[in-house]
């Protein structure tokens, strides 16, 4: 969000060295290019800081865009995750050392009763499936993102909402100790995001713990974030804590800090710019030129529906 007009990401943000390293073993050992799709999903094997994890897929998800995915360096080494920094090229190295266990989440509100998940239930509770889909930052650059996750209406269901909760609220990790991104106050601290429950309910929605085959990494939002592939990527909390379903529109971190800039819908829209740059193209990480923004970031015939009769500049 903080990037400049015209700003280019240099090549040094995108690939650092470690990671690269470390991708280099990873694929040299299994053989398996995950996003290429030469092994099956069973066999994917993630390497996190020299450790093996698996993550087993059990499905092609639906949704799924037939477009070239984004390289894994581009996508795991050009983040947004301003509790660790607003450098992109420095939250990798701050967060490889990030705890994401222990981890509870908590569910507050209007529901039945609250409740509490390990995150390990979490991830066990559905069957992973992988996602493809178009990402687009505010910032108005893209990716094409292979997540892994489930439907984040599975998981509302396991919450037991009533029926006053209409809309549903995010709240990421605060962890002064661990985040050094913290001490700034470029945010009203911590992060929240919030969608509308049809828009929580709707089945391009997902609740993701995986990329690329692997486990999240720290710096993309582990062990638990939100991905909604038509809005832009700031709605995307990363490692959540907390989910509170409420009456009212949920206050949230950009809203409150830029409300002119960033709306609480955030769908990605060609014809409302941001003030202070276009979003009529964008650029997709890894190709030379522009594209043009599409509506809804593509997801139209899925999710126009959400918002007939709305006035989109209003409600940015
Ligand atoms: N979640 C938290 N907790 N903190 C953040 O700084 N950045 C957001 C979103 N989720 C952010 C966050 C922004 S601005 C974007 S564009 C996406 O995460 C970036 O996700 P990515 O780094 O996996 O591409």
């Amino acid at each position: 969000m903080l990037v400049k007009k015209g700003q280019k990401i240099k090549s040094s943000e995108i690939t650092p060295k470690k990671l690269y390293m470390n991708r280099r073993k990873f694929i040299s050992s299994s053989a398996a290019v995950a996003g290429l799709g030469l092994l099956k999903p069973e066999s994917f094997f993630a390497f996190q800081e020299g450790q093996k994890t698996k993550l087993e897929i059990a499905k092609k998800g639906e949704y799924t865009v037939d477009e070239k995915l984004t390289s894994y360096e581009q996508a795991t080494g050009y983040t947004n995750y301003y509790e660790f920094s607003l450098r992109k090229r420095e939250t990798i190295e701050l967060a490889k050392d990030f705890k994401t266990r222990p981890w509870e989440v908590s569910i507050k509100g209007e529901v039945k009763e609250p409740l509490k998940f390990a995150i390990d239930e979490i991830i066990h509770m559905f069957p992973l499936e992988e996602r493809v889909y178009r990402w687009r930052c505010v910032e108005a650059w893209g990716m094409i993102i292979p997540w892994i996750g489930f439907p984040l209406a599975e998981f509302i269901k396991k919450c037991a909402p009533t029926s006053d909760a209409k809309f549903i609220e995010f709240t990421t990790i605060y962890d002064r100790k661990q985040m050094p991104g913290l001490k700034s106050d470029v945010l009203p601290w911590p992060y929240v995001e919030g969608l509308r429950m049809d828009e929580a309910m709707h089945p391009l929605t997902i609740l993701s713990v995986g990329m690329y085959g692997e486990v999240l990494p720290n710096q993309n939002g582990a062990p638990l974030r939100l991905v909604v592939p038509w809005k832009y990527g700031f709605k995307g909390a990363k490692s959540i804590v907390k989910i509170r379903f409420l009456k009212k529109m949920p206050r949230t971190a950009w809203n409150r800090q830029k409300p002119e800039e960033y709306g609480f819908y955030a769908n990605v829209n060609p014809n409302v710019d941001h003030p202070r740059w276009t979003q009529k193209t964008e650029r997709r990480i890894g190709e030379e030129g522009r594209r043009p923004t599409l509506m809804f970031n593509g997801y139209t015939d899925e999710v126009g529906s959400l918002y007939s009769g709305m006035d989109l500049k209003k409600n940015y």
